[in-house]
């Protein structure tokens, strides 16, 4: 096309596509075209604006590294993991409400027996957690054998990997329900943190007029052969941010109550949460 117009330009975009391509990824590049360019006319972009944003984006992709995904943090803090999370993984047989992963999980953590402490460094002022609950499938019946991997930020508001003074995987434990499908494990009172803001996710976080905090949370995955894996987080009922989450990843149904332990129990707190996974035979005949 010789005479390219505002009012041709998606048109051609689009139709330059090549008729070969997967049926998905002209679903996909045709609405991001039409998404994208409506977007332009709509804020009137000017080219000093659009020179700004790529600039952004290449300085989202200098700090990244196998460590730190800057385009995580862009995407949670515009509510895009969240939304893609309870778009594709929408709970529909009353299994627990998954939440975002986020980007500080570590595979292969400490494999550990039930009732253990992940924590191997003691701070100054944690409140020892003894948490609790069974795993059931959403028929009720509880599941054993079910992995279960664990981890939180120290007092510090840092998950061991962004903080040297940690040891390796401290706060990240490896658990797996017993033959009632019940599991244990002992961890810190988490605390509240804000996102890496030292990047371009503190950029646009000013730009947005947003703060970096996240409320406190335990990180979960749940696995198990032949059930769908939950991914989710429980947030204490007392933690700052449950209302202003700057990664918008609160649910009601995953907050929890942390009670005062029993005198002479070994830890300060306890709490009891439950979860449901599905089966993927359900997966299956739902499909
Ligand atoms: C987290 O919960 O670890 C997290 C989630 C999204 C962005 C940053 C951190
Ligand atoms: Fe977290």
């Amino acid at each position: 096309m010789r005479n390219i117009t505002i009012d041709n330009i998606t048109d051609a975009v689009i139709k330059a596509m090549s008729d070969d391509i997967p049926a998905r990824n002209r679903e996909i590049m045709e609405a991001l075209i039409r998404h994208l360019h409506d977007f332009c006319k709509e804020v009137h972009l000017t080219y000093d604006e659009w020179m700004e944003a790529v600039e952004f984006l290449r300085r989202a992709g200098d700090i990244s590294s196998d460590a730190r995904n800057e385009f995580i943090l862009l995407s949670d803090i515009v509510g895009m993991e969240v939304l893609v999370d309870m778009i594709d993984k929408q709970p529909t047989h009353g299994e627990t409400v998954p939440t975002v992963l986020g980007p500080f999980y570590r595979d292969n953590p400490p494999v550990l027996p039930k009732g253990a402490s992940i924590i191997q460094k003691d701070s100054e002022g944690q409140e020892t957690l003894k948490v609790s609950g069974q795993i059931r499938d959403t028929d009720g019946n509880l599941v054993p054998g079910v992995m279960i991997d664990v981890w939180e930020d120290a007092p510090n508001g840092l998950y061991e990997q962004q903080d040297p003074d940690q040891p390796d995987y401290n706060l990240r434990g490896r658990f797996e329900t017993d033959s009632d499908g019940r599991y244990e494990f002992v961890c810190i009172r988490p605390m509240p943190y804000p996102i890496p803001y030292d990047g371009a996710a503190g950029e646009l976080l000013n730009y947005m007029g947003h703060h970096p905090w996240r409320p406190g949370h335990l990180h979960f995955l749940i696995q198990k052969d032949g059930y769908k894996t939950l991914i989710s987080q429980i947030y204490d009922s007392e933690t700052q941010y449950l209302d202003n989450d700057s990664v918008f990843a609160v649910k009601k149904d995953l907050i929890a109550q942390l009670k005062k332990a029993p005198e002479g129990s070994g830890t300060d707190l306890e709490m009891e949460f439950d979860f449901v996974i599905r089966s993927n035979t359900l997966l299956q005949a739902a499909e």
